[in-house]
């Protein structure tokens, strides 16, 4: 009979408590598929008085996460705190240091501290996963790692804050603005307690920054991720890219180019029929290309206790059955710094101005991007009732740095009233 896996859990937030609740309920369940016990020892969270609709006297409570990774009836720490350095790193780190695996969820901390995370598990012989950390129950870690190893990764997409989806999703359906939809989900608890994680693509670049480096072979790097969230996007262009046959969404895009890795987490249109323009509400898509399988898409709940719990339970089930694989894929110090390449693949825009309405300020405007490079792929002006005129321009495929270029100069056009919108069309 083999030992049981003693496991130690700090912070009994939804997620913990999930996956409290897994490992009580399907203790049979998961000894017959590890052929060990998943036992339980030891617990730490902020209070210990609070009710959480959960026995939990039956397990050793530690008040300092650290003390409980520090402890010699634990095998596996399993840190669902969160914050980027703080308890949950010291914790992490006493937890190898004292020769313990680790589950996190925490995509913070992996994102900026995660390269010497995996490089300090790797010199004690022990590993961090953190399936939970990215697009919450779908396992797209595994699926990277393990599932198409064989494969040179060509590119990552993902849509993977499902608030943002959401609010996105909501302006559109219910013609409201972003500032209506984003109290709406504020109020109803929604959002991250600072919802600039959410609304500012940082939760989101989190996630892809740790995608990257298992796809690339790359180190760590969200400070190379090109960041912008959704606070800017108006339901006037959600309208005009859908009679285009675009939606806008947080998207997520990692790639290796010529230039270094271009990583980029900001709005973009997608096709309306695309997998991505199809997905609604708080659901995640992640889609992964690669040179074999071409493209796998990958949907499912980002969030919430159930699907969360479970990608820490895959992660506890693979350590249960001596499954050891490395935290990015490949071993820390294998993986490569990568330059990053901020918008280096070109693609096509989507532009939206309001224009004086007369004699040859379209011809103006036309000038100005034909001379950067631009060729315009669909045009569109809108009935207007004042002065100005709505005008919508398709291009086709141009550089970030021609597109800049036109931009700056159409402000010396004298024909434009404010600032022209421009957002990145994805093909998928
Ligand atoms: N707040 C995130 C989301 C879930 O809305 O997808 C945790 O990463």
């Amino acid at each position: 009979m083999s030992t049981p896996l003693r496991i130690g859990i700090a912070g009994l937030g939804t997620v913990g408590i999930g996956v409290v609740k897994i490992l009580r309920q399907k203790s049979a369940l998961l000894e017959a598929r590890t052929g060990r016990k998943l036992e339980l020892t030891a617990i730490s969270a902020r209070s210990k008085s609070k009710d959480r609709g959960v026995p939990l006297s039956g397990y050793a409570w530690e008040d300092d996460p650290v003390a409980l990774a520090r402890r010699g009836d634990v095998d596996v720490f399993v840190e669902l705190m969160g914050g980027e350095d703080g308890p949950a790193k010291a914790a992490t780190e006493a937890a190898l240091d004292t020769g313990k695996d680790v589950v996190t969820a925490n995509k913070a901390m992996l994102a900026v501290n995660g390269q010497a995370l995996a490089a300090r598990a790797e010199a004690a012989a022990r590993v961090v996963r953190f399936e939970a950390a990215v697009a919450g129950g779908i396992p797209v870690v595994k699926a990277l790692t393990e599932g198409l190893a064989g494969n040179d990764i060509t590119r990552v997409l993902g849509v993977m804050n499902g608030s943002c989806n959401y609010i996105l999703t909501r302006m559109e359906d219910a013609g409201l603005t972003y500032q209506e939809v984003f109290d709406e989900a504020n109020a109803l608890g929604y959002l991250e307690a600072d919802p600039e994680l959410d609304v500012g693509g940082i939760d989101a670049g989190h996630k892809l920054a740790l995608l990257a480096s298992i796809a690339f072979g790359t180190q760590v790097n969200f400070a190379g991720v090109e960041l912008e969230g959704i606070g800017a996007v108006s339901i006037d262009d959600i309208r005009r890219a859908g009679d285009m046959g675009y939606r806008i969404k947080l998207l997520g895009v990692a790639q290796m180019t010529g230039r270094g890795l271009e990583q980029r987490m900001t709005p973009c249109l997608v096709p309306k029929s695309s997998p991505m323009g199809q997905l609604t509400g708080g659901t995640n898509m992640v889609v992964l290309e690669g040179d074999q399988v071409e493209q796998v898409v990958l949907r499912g709940p980002g969030a919430g206790e159930g699907p969360t719990a479970s990608a820490v339970l895959s992660d506890i089930i693979d350590i249960a059955r001596g499954t050891r694989l490395t935290t990015y894929g490949q071993p820390a110090h294998t993986l490569v710094p990568a330059t990053p390449a901020r918008s280096a693949t070109p693609a096509p825009y989507y532009l939206r101005m309001a224009l004086e309405d007369k004699p040859g300020a379209l011809a103006k405007i036309a000038t100005v991007l034909g001379e950067a490079g631009i060729s315009i792929d669909r045009m569109r002006q809108y009935t207007h009732e004042g002065p100005h005129a709505p005008v919508l321009i398709v291009t086709h495929k141009t550089t970030r740095s021609a597109l800049d270029e036109a931009l700056a100069a159409m402000g010396g056009t004298g024909v434009m009233a404010g600032e022209p919108v421009a957002l990145r069309i994805e093909n998928l």
